[in-house]
């Protein structure tokens, strides 16, 4: 459903990704591993169409998505939960989510209740101001933000970076629900490898900007990974 083929992206004259290719299938979950700036967040931007590719193509159920805009991207079903969260810190819960139904084809008006049977503390803080919610809450929001887009993507950058165990254990639980339910593919970039295992069918490690190795997650043992990781 995703295809990333030789994709090249630069910020100014820098050069940051190089010859990038990576795929995710229907349904799939595919996490993107690698030490601090080797441009994981770079290929997510490249993917959602924040920063334009200079080489190399992306596309996206079936359709070269390359030269699409961000929002069109969202369109047609890549949904973003960026890193750090970004939720609107001045806007309550409830106008948070709203935000994502923006994002629709359909023209819904109302967030789905399944975002609220998600995450169920989004529910009972639905008037309070995002910037008010804890840290975890606010990744909680920034997920139901995204999945309140209907994507049939859903690209995660660090979804557990500075959140305590109890709700990364809740954010596993809604990743694990939404792998059930088999509807929603996943590309996340996570540093938190145990987690990763537990959730990913298939893992990228990047170095440089470049992949340098990739596999099913099953079958292949943790500590392998971690010499890749290790500097
Ligand atoms: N806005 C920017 N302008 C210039 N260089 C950047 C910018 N953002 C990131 N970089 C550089 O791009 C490289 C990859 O960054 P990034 O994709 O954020 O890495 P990661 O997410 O893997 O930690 C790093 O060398 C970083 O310094
Ligand atoms: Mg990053």
């Amino acid at each position: 459903m995703l295809k990333v083929d030789h994709l090249n992206v630069y910020y100014g004259e820098s050069h940051i990704l190089h010859d990038v290719d990576l795929e995710v299938a229907p349904g799939q979950i595919v996490c993107l591993l690698g030490r601090n700036g080797v441009g994981k967040t770079t290929l997510l931007k490249g993917v959602v169409g924040i920063l334009p590719a200079r080489k190399g193509k992306i596309y996206f159920d079936n359709q070269e998505v390359t030269a699409l805009p961000p929002y069109q991207r969202a369109k047609l079903g890549i949904g973003l939960v960026p890193q750090g969260r970004e939720i609107f810190p001045f806007l309550t819960v409830h106008e948070n989510l709203l935000v994502g139904l923006e994002a629709r084809k359909d023209n819904l008006i109302s967030v789905p209740n399944d975002i609220y049977e998600l995450f169920p503390v989004l529910k009972s803080m639905l008037g309070r101001k995002g910037g008010d919610l804890s840290g975890g809450q606010q990744q909680q929001l920034a997920i139901g933000r995204a999945l309140a887009m209907n994507p049939k993507l859903l690209v995660l950058d660090e979804p557990t970076e500075g959140i305590q165990p109890s709700i990364i254990l809740e954010i596993e639980n809604v990743i694990q629900r939404i792998k059930e339910r088999g509807t929603i593919a996943i590309l996340m970039v996570e540093q938190y490898l145990e987690f990763a295992w537990r959730v990913a069918d298939y893992y990228y490690i990047m170095a440089k900007g470049s992949v340098v190795a990739k596999g099913p997650t099953q079958g292949t043992s943790i500590d392998s990974v971690k010499e890749h990781l290790t500097v």
